[in-house]
């Protein structure tokens, strides 16, 4: 039996596998999961064993464990390291569900449940991929598996891991499926991703919370001043006036822009999806462009007052915005996150204190598509879908990858089987069956292609 055979014939147990991991809350963000995060992390390993790897251990962190597992079936041969995550994003608001996160079901052909895309189904394929070319004696090379609990928290404690384990993680490629492909029809390699600022602010104004009649018009209001500080961050041309902020920002040729324009894409299709009339960014620049190759400043939480039932009179002590600002190269993370806290704390009138904390940050990261792993990628893709992959960018964040190649030295392959309509950190997330077994099918077939590649270089 090959591995394709192998893998038509436990296309149940791989999904049942899947479920249960689905059923497991590893909500890296929440204390509450603490116990469920790890549980993930035992449950994969004892699929790592079964799958056939010669060792296995959970890795501790500060935070939460590495799953590490590796089988080196010739010291010789090429070394695929694959990475991702078990941790998933909260799943709140939860009345959103049209079934609870964490009780996966099966309709029209899709699996819904927290994680069903991002990372678990992506993730777990590598497992199974892994266990079909064991088990069919096809492993064509060696394979290291690198799966971490804290991707949706900023992965804090890798750079520590990596660091500390340059030995254990020689590779000789990384390979994550984490992203998305355009669509069934139109397989992609994404090749950019970006980085990231994260950061909250606080307005303090006065030291209680006032009646809005008896001082309302006489002392600042902190949500006012916060919405007034937030709205002019932003111009009429969508353009983000902190100074120097564009500083670093690597324009675009127009070859490579066109080149970009050339990937399928239809503005109707992306507007009625959303229910929206209109797409709304950067003046000069289309939806492809500004979230592939454009930065970005978002409010992603806004609070203070009063926010229940009925209405209060009151004018808030204290007004609260978590912020994101999505970075292109050659952004840099710090530099960003400083700029923007300076600028707001400097903006601040003195009727109020603002106060501004950097949460995590990420790198951008681009990759080569000259390399022998961007082509056995491509060659993967050509021969389980039919149709050359179309390289694109991506406005998600994946801080590790330049990570890898700044403290490893390594280039990472970016494999994702994912689509826009898996609503990946939104309610009723969820992965196309289709998208698992293909993408089963396009990861044993990259191992084939790699190796082959490798040792003819040799
Ligand atoms: N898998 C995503 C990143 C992603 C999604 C890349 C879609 C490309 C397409 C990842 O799990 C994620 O959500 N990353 C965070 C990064 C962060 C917490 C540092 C993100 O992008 O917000
Ligand atoms: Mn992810
Ligand atoms: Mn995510």
């Amino acid at each position: 039996m090959n591995a394709i055979d192998y893998q038509k014939a436990h296309k149940e147990q791989f999904l049942s596998e899947l479920i249960e991991l689905l059923k497991i809350p590893s909500v890296s963000a929440d204390p509450k999961f603490k116990a469920e995060v790890r549980r993930a992390a035992s449950y994969l390993t004892e699929k790592f064993k079964e799958a056939g790897v010669d060792h296995v251990e959970l890795c501790e962190t500060p935070g939460y464990p590495v799953v590490y597992a590796e089988k080196i079936i010739d010291p010789d041969l090429p070394t695929v390291l694959v990475y991702g995550h078990y941790d998933v994003q909260p799943a709140d608001p939860y009345e959103l569900w049209d079934s609870p996160p964490f009780e996966p079901v099966i309709k029209d052909e899709r699996i819904y449940a927290r994680g069903a895309c991002d990372d678990k189904g992506q993730m777990y394929m590598h497992i199974k991929a892994f266990e079909s070319m064991m088990k069919t004696n096809s492993l064509p090379c060696n394979a290291k598996f690198m799966i971490e609990g804290e991707e949706e928290v900023g992965s804090d404690n890798l750079e520590g891991f990596i660091k500390a384990n340059k030995e254990k993680l020689t590779a000789d490629v990384i390979l994550i499926s984490d992203t998305s492909i355009l669509s069934n029809e139109h397989p992609s390699i994404t090749v950019g991703l970006r980085g990231l600022s994260y950061l909250q602010v606080e307005v303090t104004g006065p030291n209680r919370d006032l009646h809005s009649g008896t001082y309302g018009g006489a002392v600042a209001n902190p949500i006012n001043v916060l919405t007034r500080l937030l709205a002019d961050v932003l111009d009429e041309d969508g353009r983000i006036t902190i100074p120097g902020f564009y500083d670093d920002v690597e324009e675009l040729s127009s070859e490579l822009r066109s080149k970009m324009a050339e990937a399928p894409f239809d503005l109707d299709t992306y507007k009625s999806d959303l229910d929206i009339e209109e797409v709304k960014g950067e003046k000069g620049y289309n939806t492809r462009e500004r979230t592939g190759i454009r930065p970005t400043f978002d409010i992603n939480g806004i609070w203070g007052g009063y926010t229940g039932e009925g209405a209060k009179t009151v004018l808030p002590s204290k007004a609260y915005a978590k912020i994101s600002s999505r970075l292109v190269p050659n952004q840099s993370s710090e530099k960003i996150t400083a700029l923007i806290k300076e600028h707001l704390e400097q903006k601040a009138p003195k009727s109020v204190k603002v106060e501004v904390l950097p949460h995590h940050g990420g790198t951008p990261a681009v990759t080569s598509t000259e390399t022998d792993g961007y082509r056995a990628a491509s060659q993967a893709f050509e021969k389980v879908w039919g149709k050359q992959p179309i390289p694109t960018r991506e406005g998600g964040s994946i801080p590790i990858v330049a990570l890898f190649k700044e403290e490893l030295g390594i280039d990472t392959i970016l494999m994702g089987f994912g689509l826009d309509m898996d609503a990946i950190h939104s309610p009723n997330e969820s992965y196309g069956l289709f998208n698992f077994y293909k993408g089963i099918e396009t990861i044993s077939a990259f191992y084939e292609f790699f190796t082959q590649r490798s040792q003819n270089n040799n």
